[in-house]
């Protein structure tokens, strides 16, 4: 069933940012805050490895801003806080999301990416749609239930094959992808069957600030800084598509602005990269900040650089991800279109930005290179093997 657009939200909404402290919800935040000042902004986190209350320190001093420690799955917590602040607009980011980790244990990824995604529909079609005469329900004439995910659900391409658009086939192939794929779907049906007022989309690989230093591109970074070895899975020869976190931003504001009930939209960069490639960029830009700043050099004292050698020199190949999928790749053709996106943000000046806040914000990683994170690292190098 595909309503017609009711026009846009509420005039100014009450949003629910579900996983608000994880690398895109808090870069959400700040752009909501910054770009729509007058709209109240909660976020719902369990804070769990991969959430961090230090990313949201910018907003903690916003009136509009309020966090609230718990999870998804908390029905009653989800119920409470949708009706205290008159929720007119969820914008669901919380899931468990490293794939690495759901090949070694996939529960959470289904407790919270399906059951957890299956409580906020619950929730929302209680409140928005069953009980229309609840005291807030006035306000209620325009609400949103926006779910961000993935191009992983599409599977995996060959060099040469098309894109993904949305109306490809779902294959996902990990229990990450598999999980996010099955969410997608419950989104779909609370729209079919009930009506209410959804919207998805998909996006490839994001990068930017607040990124957990367990994805490649901060790992790289961390790793060099700390002149670790930099861990190339398989040949290095997959490929990602990848996109500055705040043109995802924007894609997602779009969406929900500008996006019909019950449609899907992709968001992609148009910047296929292989790993080996990326890699070897950060590393010679993390070379040449090293070259034209004598502090960075004073400050980590351990990067290949200050011993004369390059940071590609850590590069080491090792056992590949069991089903590793080999290219993602998406056409956004339908979001440019029908929503007027285009990516802002240039590969060559992300990455550089990108670069520069790690090197700006050595205490936001290493707290977590310090903590759990470290032990979980280990547990899962330990049996990998050079190629
Ligand atoms: P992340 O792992 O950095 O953050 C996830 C956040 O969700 C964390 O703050 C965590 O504490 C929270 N969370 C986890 N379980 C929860 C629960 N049960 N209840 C409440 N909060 C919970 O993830 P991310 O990279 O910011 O991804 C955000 C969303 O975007 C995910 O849905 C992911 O599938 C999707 N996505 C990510 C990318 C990417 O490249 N990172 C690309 C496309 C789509
Ligand atoms: P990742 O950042 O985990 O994102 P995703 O698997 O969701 O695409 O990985 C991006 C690519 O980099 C992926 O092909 C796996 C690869 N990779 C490595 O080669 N080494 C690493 O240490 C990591 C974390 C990823």
């Amino acid at each position: 069933m595909t309503t017609a657009n009711p026009s846009l939200l509420t005039p100014h909404p009450s949003l629910l940012i579900t996983g608000g402290a994880g690398f895109i919800g808090a870069n959400f935040v700040y752009y909501w805050l910054k770009n729509h000042p007058q709209d109240r902004v909660v976020v719902l986190d369990a804070l769990t490895y991969a959430g961090n209350l230090a990313s949201l320190h910018g907003a903690q001093a916003n009136e509009q801003f309020r966090f609230v420690h718990g999870s998804i799955t908390d029905q009653d917590l989800v119920e409470e806080v949708m009706q205290t602040e008159k929720i007119d607009t969820i914008v669901h980011f919380a899931a468990e999301s490293h794939v690495d980790r759901s090949i070694h244990g996939p529960d959470p990824f289904i407790d919270t990416n399906i059951v957890g995604t299956h409580t906020l529909l619950k929730v929302a079609k209680k409140l928005w749609l069953d009980s229309p005469l609840t005291p807030h329900a006035s306000h209620l004439t325009h609400q949103r239930f926006h779910h961000v995910s993935t191009d992983e659900v599409y599977g995996s391409l060959e060099p040469g094959d098309p894109a993904f658009t949305e109306t490809t086939p779902y294959a996902p192939s990990s229990p990450y992808s598999a999980s996010k794929a099955a969410s997608d779907h419950l989104v779909q049906a609370y729209h079919h069957t009930y009506g209410l007022n959804t919207t998805i989309t998909n996006c490839s690989n994001n990068y930017g600030p607040y990124q957990f230093p367990e994805k490649l591109i901060p790992l790289v970074i961390t790793n060099i800084l700390e002149s670790k070895d930099l861990p190339i899975y398989g040949d290095g020869l997959n490929v990602r598509d990848w996109l500055y976190v705040d043109d995802h931003c924007r894609g997602i504001d779009l969406a929900i602005h500008e996006g019909t009930p019950g449609e899907v939209y992709n968001i992609g960069g148009n910047n296929e990269w292989t790993n080996i490639d990326i890699v070897k960029l950060v590393c010679s830009l993390v070379d040449e900040n090293f070259a034209s700043d004598s502090g960075l050099q004073q400050r980590f004292p351990n990067a290949p650089f200050i011993r004369g050698e390059k940071s590609e020199s850590l590069i080491t190949y090792v056992k590949d991800r069991p089903g590793h999928d080999r290219r993602y790749a998406i056409d956004a053709t339908k979001t440019r279109n029908e929503l007027g996106y285009v990516p802002q943000e240039t590969f060559e000046t992300g990455i550089r930005k990108t670069i520069k806040w790690y090197l700006d914000n050595e205490e936001w990683w290493r707290q977590i290179m310090d903590g759990s994170y470290q032990d979980w690292l280990d547990t899962q190098y330990g049996d990998a093997c050079e190629a």
